[in-house]
């Protein structure tokens, strides 16, 4: 039996995407073998890189002053290329609403004048800050669009004269966005495009310079643009599933249409839980992240009882990040909207039967 899997990356993966990996896993497109065996330098796998460049374009409406890179090294890699890449005048400013952007900031401080704008940090990462005095003599300005741990959205991008570096490991594909907003984007496959491995930059063309003298080769976007996302061995095989996803939400109508599906689910849950005075969402409303929905119970022993009786009830990986405790349910785009109504009437169930 499938479950609803509510974990926050990996995650899930539309059903259908999966049945098409099943069926070609063994001969994959007549070719006799199966992606996870052929070469990268292949016809065959030659296509699939394509196709999946090509898509990404499309749906995210990609204009042609922009690269599109598939990488490794997972998101975390970009919180050391970004500032080895884009440092020139050794200044860049950074906004921390969680546990991934303070990584980021952190990983920058050792490569030059890194300043923090903001942090929420003062109330839990519970909002995003709105009174900045970003520097008009930086680099680059780095965000993260939604934060995956404590439930908060970047709504309207900040005003920036200088690039605007956005990790959007937790968002990308979950809403349109306006590409010419930022100077480069960044995300980490295994939310909402495909299984871990894959690294997705998108980065203005004129970004892509030598960088700092100590940018290792192998994380110089230059290196990798100049080669097609071909310098090395790519991660085939997930980007071979990052294709077929692809595939899958052109067909479903685009981002649009996504966007639309996961306003309604995100809609359905925070109005029960603000319905609700035995459940609790601590983020400020303006802020509330579409993807991720931390919420607790009265108290932490009715939260561990809560995530365990949920997994028995085939509702899993319901469990809060150790930084915020209490549940979250990540329901990005593969999460279907039965899925969600099946957590609320199970949150009815569960408070009914512990109300104290
Ligand atoms: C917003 C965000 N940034 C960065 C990361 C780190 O990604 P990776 O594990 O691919 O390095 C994550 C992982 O969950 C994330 O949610």
């Amino acid at each position: 039996m499938r479950v609803y899997n509510f974990a926050a990356g990996p995650s899930m993966l539309p059903l259908e995407v999966l049945e098409s990996a099943q069926r070609d896993f063994l001969n994959y497109n007549n070719s006799g073998m199966s992606v996870t065996e052929m070469s990268h330098r292949s016809s065959y796998y030659d296509d699939i890189h394509k196709e999946c460049i090509s898509l990404i374009r499309e749906l995210l409406n990609v204009g042609d002053n922009y690269d599109v890179l598939l990488l490794q090294g997972g998101a975390s890699s970009q919180f050391e290329a970004t500032p080895l890449n884009l440092l020139k005048k050794g200044r860049a400013d950074y906004i921390v609403t969680g546990n991934f952007s303070n990584k980021a900031y952190t990983a920058a401080i050792k490569y030059g004048d890194i300043r923090l704008v903001a942090s929420s940090k003062d109330a839990n990462y519970t909002y995003i800050p709105k009174d900045l005095d970003i520097r008009s003599d930086i680099d680059y300005l780095h965000i993260c669009h939604n934060n995956t741990i404590f439930g908060t959205r970047f709504t309207e991008i900040p005003k920036c004269s200088a690039p605007i570096v956005c990790d959007m490991s937790s968002s990308i594909l979950s809403q349109e966005i306006n590409v010419n907003d930022f100077g480069v984007i960044y995300a980490g496959a295994q939310k909402n495009l495909a299984p871990a491995g894959m690294t997705l930059v998108i980065v203005r063309r004129d970004l892509i310079t030598d960088g700092l003298a100590i940018c290792p080769t192998i994380m110089k976007w230059k290196t990798q643009s100049e080669a097609e996302s071909l310098y090395n061995t790519p991660p085939a095989f997930t980007i071979y599933m990052a294709m077929l996803n692809l595939r899958h939400i052109k067909k479903n109508g685009g981002v649009k249409a996504v966007q639309v599906y996961n306003e309604e689910k995100a809609g359905l849950l925070y109005a029960f839980i603000d319905n609700s005075t035995f459940y609790t969402n601590k983020v400020v409303k303006e802020d509330r992240s579409m993807m991720n929905v931390p919420f607790v119970t009265p108290n932490g022993e009715l939260d561990k009882k809560f995530v365990s009786e949920a997994a028995t009830a085939g509702l899993v990986s319901l469990k809060g990040h150790r930084l915020a405790g209490g549940m979250r349910a990540s329901i990005y785009n593969a999460m279907p909207r039965e899925g969600v109504v099946k957590l609320i009437n199970f949150m009815t169930e569960f408070e009914k039967n512990n109300k104290l």
